[in-house]
């Protein structure tokens, strides 16, 4: 934690204020580290503020419902909102400085996302089935980066083709950023912990626990299928409960997200998953080897 802010957070609304602070910092060489969210927080995130403050000397997490990330109306109408409890949070965990910006703040001239060539990352999994998500994403990242200028920034392998779009944006916008990925935290019954998790009903978040159950079994037996005959598996696996509902699986490489065809030798791969429980979607992820 910073030593100025000792037992308090500064709170912005605005990028003026927010640049004035930090300009303050970077003058008395302070490292900043950042963690951009879209509030509703819980302890993955807050894992997200706890790397940062090992690594950084000045904490900045952003709260912002992103609305041109969301491809579905719905979704974005619905996403859970406590910017109250989310302060809270943030103060308990010695977060020094939270910018919480309106979407006027950050998009003066209305919604818009600038379009990016992230390549074929971004035409796979969650860039297929989500249109336009990732342009938003990389929208809103970069407006971020633009403003905060931090030293390193931290996203979770929740959402691992995200990390990678990510280190693809700094790769094309030549930010002089250190991303650092962060593991994903769980639920002790294995759900992933998500923002979406308070949308499930008592029948959903019972039976999500096998998702996460079934990612241990392609861990744990891969080597005895295929991969295609394992993401068949995974699926039936996870649809044998009744309120969820495959979206896809897929087996990828950790690098570049190509799709793993045979087990490679010398490539870490994981396999990933988007899961509807109702109208709820759910994605996770787990390494294989
Ligand atoms: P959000 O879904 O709020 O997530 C913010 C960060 O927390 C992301 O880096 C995400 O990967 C990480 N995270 C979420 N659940 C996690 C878990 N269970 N364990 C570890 N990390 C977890 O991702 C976004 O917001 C937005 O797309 C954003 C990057 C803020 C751009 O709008």
């Amino acid at each position: 934690m910073c030593s100025e802010l000792h037992g308090f957070m500064l709170i912005y609304y605005t990028i003026e204020s927010l640049r004035a602070k930090l300009s303050e910092f970077r003058a008395q060489n302070q490292s900043l580290g950042f963690v951009p969210t879209m509030g509703a927080l819980h302890q993955g995130h807050l894992s997200l503020i706890a790397e940062c403050q090992k690594k950084t000397k000045v904490s900045i997490c952003s709260i912002f419902v992103n609305p041109t990330q969301f491809n579905n109306t719905n979704d974005l109408a619905k996403y859970p909102v406590d910017l109250e409890r989310d302060i809270d949070l943030l103060k308990s965990a010695g977060c020094d400085i939270l910018f919480a910006p309106s979407a006027a703040e950050m998009y003066p001239n209305g919604p818009e996302s600038n379009h990016f060539d992230f390549g074929k990352i971004e035409r796979v999994m969650e860039g297929e089935h989500r249109p336009g998500h990732f342009n938003g994403v990389g929208t809103v990242v970069g407006k971020f980066f633009e403003i905060i200028e931090p030293d390193i920034a931290f996203f979770g392998e929740k959402d691992f083709q995200q990390l990678a779009i990510i280190n693809k944006l700094v790769e094309l916008k030549n930010y002089d950023v250190e991303i650092a990925g962060c593991p994903i935290l769980r639920e002790p019954d294995g759900l992933a912990m998500s923002s979406r998790n308070v949308r499930l009903t008592k029948e959903q978040r019972k039976a999500a626990p096998t998702i996460f159950k079934s990612l241990q079994f392609a861990k744990y037996n891969y080597r005895s299928f295929t991969p295609n005959t394992l993401k068949e598996k995974v699926q039936e696996l996870i649809n044998i409960e009744d309120e969820l509902n495959v979206e896809h699986v897929e087996i990828r490489t950790a690098d570049n997200l190509s799709e793993v065809v045979e087990w490679p030798v010398n490539t870490d791969f994981r396999i990933f998953v988007a899961v509807f429980a109702g109208e709820i979607r759910l994605i996770d992820n787990e390494q294989l080897n």
